[in-house]
């Protein structure tokens, strides 16, 4: 794999600034983005006034923890522009959530706050070892998805060439692949092990590709998946991380130099981790929830956000911007079985460690009387898909289901190609619990 980490003369001044001087902007900024919300959105007005706290309150970064919380539900209920700061006109750009359940999370963005995101995405590309004048090949889903937008801006803004493929087509994903040389890939980790499976197909060595290095996010993955991919394709893996709400892809970005968990631009998003269940702040180094505040944005100004995903705040280390750890899962897709707590991430650590299986997975999830019972759909890897070696797979994958996460789990081995494929986010888990 190239060496692609930046030298010191590479990065911007606060990629290197000290924690005071990184935490003297802050404040700055939070005072600023406090007083933006309050002045411009009923809703912040009302639920300060509601707890008694005035933007004046805020003297020092440790005082946000006397502003109430935001979530998703009030998104939702001030669906579609009930949360934007400024007129409807001066916004620049719209993006939204599918919105599977209910409806869609409208968010907006003016045209400072598009320059903010442009300006993020390429400070990440940076840090995974893009260069100006490479080209990226980006598989992200364009549309109301953050993520094919989010990161074609990010790539113009470093001045790299963007090939914007979107989701899908495969077949063609990998003959563009093979045919333009891109240097990097931006897509889905669990959509990349679709395009190593074309690739494959269509008798070609991913090792041979031109990709130096992949910038996957927009799910959970694991360090596992990282070297499945790395292996595979003889390239970096670094993992970008974002939120609609937020921004979209470029929140924060692990850099390739070191690979050990998200650099969070914190001079644009500050992040706090709190406790799940009772809301308070708990110390750096300690599991939580993920909780962001927006610093500069104007269009949708986010304060105290629960993002819901689970994770750790950690001390800088290639930049002095806080890190946080690789998401193991989110609040929501949590699966309580008898009892226990599992998230998909340690089914794909399990699959990943077992012989003779594919990197394909989806967790099903039903009601035998009273009892939770979970199957996990894989299939065989093409070189081992006998009865025999099935079975065999299916047994180890299931004994290390028992001994290492502690649940008791079915493992339905299909043939090869019969588990799910995904062209963007996967579905991990189809949970019939409820319907039966
Ligand atoms: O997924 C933005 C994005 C696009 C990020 C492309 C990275 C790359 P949403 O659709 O709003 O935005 O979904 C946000 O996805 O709260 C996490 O649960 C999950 N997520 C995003 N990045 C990661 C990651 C985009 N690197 C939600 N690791 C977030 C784990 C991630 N989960």
């Amino acid at each position: 794999m190239k060496d692609l980490g930046a030298k010191p003369d590479e990065l911007e001044p606060i990629e290197r600034a000290t924690r005071d001087e990184i935490e003297a902007l802050q404040l700055k900024r939070m005072q600023w983005s406090i007083r933006h919300a309050y002045e411009n959105v009923p809703m912040y007005k009302a639920r300060f006034d509601e707890v008694g706290v005035h933007p004046d309150d805020l003297r020092a970064l440790s005082d946000l923890s006397k502003f109430p919380f935001t979530v998703k539900d009030d998104l939702r209920k001030n669906y579609p522009f009930g949360l934007f700061a400024v007129p409807r006109d001066q916004i620049q750009r719209i993006h939204a959530s599918s919105g599977t359940t209910g409806k869609a999370t409208v968010v907006g963005y003016t045209a400072r706050d598009c320059d903010l995101f442009a300006d993020m995405v390429a400070r990440s590309l940076r840090a995974a070892g893009v260069r100006p004048g490479e080209m990226v090949h980006n598989a992200y889903g364009y549309g109301l998805f953050t993520g094919g937008l989010g990161a074609h801006v990010g790539i113009e803004r470093l001045g790299a060439t963007v090939v914007p493929v979107s989701g899908g087509m495969t077949p063609r994903q990998v003959t563009l692949i093979n045919d333009f040389k891109p240097d990097s890939i931006m897509v889905t980790p669990s959509y990349m092990l679709n395009i190593l499976e074309e690739f494959q197909k269509q008798g070609l060595d991913p090792q041979e590709s031109s990709l130096n290095v992949g910038i996957f996010g927009a799910e959970p993955w694991t360090n596992a998946m990282r070297k499945q991919v790395e292996d595979a394709f003889d390239m970096h893996a670094v993992d970008i991380y974002g939120l609609s709400e937020i921004l979209g892809p470029g929140v924060a970005n692990e850099c390739v130099e070191t690979k050990d968990g998200l650099h969070i631009w914190e001079d644009h998003f500050y992040p706090e981790i709190v406790d799940p269940e009772t809301g308070e702040p708990v110390p750096d180094g300690q599991t939580g929830e993920l909780v962001f505040t927006t610093l500069t944005k104007e269009g949708l100004p986010m304060i105290r956000y629960r993002t819901r995903d689970l994770t750790r705040l950690m001390p800088g280390t290639a930049r002095s911007m806080r890190r946080m750890e690789k998401i193991t899962g989110r609040a929501d897709d949590m699966i309580i079985l008898r009892g226990v707590n599992v998230f998909p991430t340690q089914i794909e650590e399990q699959l990943l460690a077992t012989e003779g299986l594919a990197p394909y997975f989806q967790i099903e999830l039903w009601k035998d009387g009273p009892m939770d019972q979970m199957r996990v759909h894989v299939e065989a890897d093409p070189r081992a898909a006998t009865t025999e070696a099935k079975a065999t797979a299916g047994a180890t994958m299931s004994k290390r289901i028992k001994d290492i996460i502690g649940i008791s789990a079915d493992v339905h081995v299909g043939d090869p190609g019969t588990a799910a494929r995904s062209e963007g986010k996967a579905k991990r888990v189809i949970d019939n619990r409820r319907q039966q």
